[in-house]
């Protein structure tokens, strides 16, 4: 198996991508960068994401050959290559047979994965999370909030705490870095939401170690010290890199050739009732706790 896999991480702003050393972790190359195509159909997805593939590998010709494989992480329920949810993204992905048209657009071989539990995967390896057993989660504060379960390092996919319910609505539409921005609030402020989440989800699960990461993990003396919930938290290591590194670890070591969504798949788009909204278009009526704290300028960097 060759040591280099390309990573893709398709957030709710931009989608970034890079070729991966997968003995260290690292980004072989650059990093790059462009914004998400609005809308955010699979198809204009797919074509920016074979644009990214194509600089890669103009830029790294190990990166050329078939072999190397292509991980994309992306905010979705992701279940046999088929990607179930679309939370802040459009919904044409719901019931979408990702893997199977990503190689189509790619002519390679895809792997799909969730972009939380890619970070996970990265974070658990070469981050904050080495070595560390028992009950473990890593936390993507964005756009969303994504969850990676680690049981003994194993991952548990698919988790979606940022849709648990609190005050009867989605926990991620107060505990995203994006609503800090977005309803102004302080980051004393913010903190108290964020808490919140994260005492019910250490009700839930009493996990042994919560590590935080998405764009806030770098200034994380601006909000861990409101914090009160009992579980130790630590600021992710990998910052930008996590989501690439992860997708292309999970490519690697998953594989796509034998995937069953290789396969054209008959999916039921109304097989999954709880399809959350794109959180852009809803982000304002939602809100219905406007809050009394000073806006602070907004930092479009620490809600990637
Ligand atoms: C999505 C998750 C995703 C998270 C972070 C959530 O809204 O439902 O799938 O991992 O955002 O992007």
């Amino acid at each position: 198996m060759t040591d280099l896999a390309i990573g893709v991480d398709i957030g709710g702003s931009g989608i970034k991508a890079g070729a991966v050393d997968l003995a260290s972790g690292s980004l072989r190359g650059e990093r790059l960068r462009v914004a998400t195509p609005m809308p955010s159909t699979p198809a204009a997805v797919i074509e920016t994401t074979a644009r990214l593939i194509r600089r890669i590998t103009r830029a790294q010709p190990d990166a050329q050959s078939a072999s190397v494989r292509v991980g994309v992480g992306i905010p979705s329920v992701v279940i046999d290559g088929v990607t179930r949810s679309a939370a802040n993204i459009d919904p044409g992905w719901v019931g979408f047979p990702a893997s199977f048209e990503f190689r189509r657009g790619l002519s390679r071989g895809v792997a799909i994965v969730n972009d939380a539990d890619a970070a996970g995967v990265a974070e658990m390896r070469f981050g904050a999370g080495r070595d560390e057993r028992g009950v473990v989660f890593v936390l993507t504060l964005g756009t969303g909030v994504g969850s990676a379960l680690f049981v003994d390092g194993t991952l548990v996919p698919n988790t979606e705490l940022g849709h648990m319910e609190i005050r009867g609505r989605d926990a991620e539409r107060r505990s995203a870095a994006a609503a800090r921005i977005r309803r102004g609030l302080s980051w004393k402020a913010w903190a108290a939401d964020l808490d919140e989440h994260l005492i019910a989800i250490d009700r839930l699960f009493s996990p042994r170690l919560i590590i935080l990461g998405g764009g806030v993990s770098k200034n994380p003396d601006k909000f861990v010290p409101y914090l009160t919930v009992r579980v130790p938290l630590v600021p992710a290591q990998l910052r930008n890199d996590a989501g690439i590194v992860g997708a292309a670890m999970f490519a690697a070591e998953h594989g796509s050739e034998d995937e069953p969504a290789l396969r054209p798949v008959a999916v039921d788009p109304t097989d999954r009732p709880s399809v959350v909204p794109p959180a852009v278009d809803t982000a304002s009526a939602a809100e219905t706790e406007a809050s009394t704290e000073p806006v602070e300028p907004t930092d479009p960097a620490g809600a990637a």
